[in-house]
């Protein structure tokens, strides 16, 4: 899977027209309607692994602090960096880290179930989705204190941000809803695209999407792998955040451009830095 149109090329058809007035996205399934005012702004981080949400998330905050109280949360499942630093514990850290890795992309992809050429993904086992069900919580309990800040007047950038349109590694739910799986696993899946779409139904100010090709990334996380990337950016690109304005940012540039460009974005924003 390759990238439709260069970082560069998204990038130059970005606009820049002032954020709409309302943080609550369109029609939910869900039945709670929340207050629509009333949320300082909240700037989200978005992009394929090694197109700097990290870096500039935390150089954002320092800069936008100065002229108004500002925070930044991770709003990842930040199981890739587990993988990784279970993986460095000498010894048993390699086998555990295959392990975790195979049972993840597992759930991912599904088990292809093979019988007169008709191929099933399905949901994972019980452990596995009690797992992934847990990390989705421990975000959900991190998106809430996104909004507890933006009730309290304090503008929040976020390192990634959740959406409910796309199950599987791209900041959706773990577990894939539309798969069959045990009764038990059905629920859970049920359960936690609740989760994601309450959060989705929070648009935020502002998405910032960072666009990054292959190459870039990959120089950027040696450790990750090509195919996974590759994924993401073609993703990344067709996820809509409940109509939120998104901004396309060609993070391929040197970084000081890239961080000088989104300072200049938000200034137009109202967001001095
Ligand atoms: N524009 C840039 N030019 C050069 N290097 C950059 C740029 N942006 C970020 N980097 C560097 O790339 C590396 C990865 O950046 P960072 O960890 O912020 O990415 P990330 O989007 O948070 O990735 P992940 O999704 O894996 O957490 C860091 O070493 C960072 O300093
Ligand atoms: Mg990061």
């Amino acid at each position: 899977m390759t990238l439709q149109k260069s970082p560069r090329e998204l990038a130059s058809h970005s606009a820049f027209a002032p954020a709409a007035a309302s943080e609550r996205a369109g029609p939910r399934t869900g039945p709670r309607t929340g207050p629509r005012t009333g949320l300082a702004p909240c700037v989200a981080l978005i992009g394929c692994d090694g197109s700097g949400k990290s870096t500039l998330a935390s150089d954002l905050v320092a800069l936008l602090n100065r002229e108004a109280p500002t925070r930044s949360m991770y709003l990842g499942l930040g199981t890739g960096d587990l993988g990784r630093r279970i993986g460095g514990i000498p010894l048993i850290g390699r086998i555990a880290e295959r392990f975790l890795t195979g049972k993840a992309s597992k759930a991912h992809e599904g088990h292809a179930v093979s019988g007169r050429n008709i191929k099933e993904k399905r949901l994972p086992g019980l452990a596995t989705a009690l797992a992934m069900f847990g990390f989705s919580l421990a975000r959900y309990r991190r998106f809430r204190q996104v909004l507890g800040y933006r009730r309290q007047g304090v503008q929040v950038i976020t390192d990634r941000y959740p959406q409910a349109e796309v199950p599987g590694s791209f900041d959706g739910p773990g577990l894939s809803w539309a798969r069959k799986g045990s009764a038990l696993v059905e629920r859970l899946a049920q359960r936690e695209r609740a989760l994601y779409e309450d959060m989705a139904s929070y648009r935020p100010t502002l998405v910032i999407r960072l666009n990054v090709d292959v190459d870039t990334a990959l120089a950027r996380k040696s450790d990750h792998q090509r195919a996974m990337l590759e994924k993401k950016i073609a993703v990344v690109p067709t996820l809509r955040f409940g109509g939120a304005q998104i901004v396309d940012v060609d993070a391929t540039r040197p970084y000081h451009d890239v961080l000088e460009g989104i300072r200049a974005v938000l200034r137009r924003h109202g967001m001095p830095s």
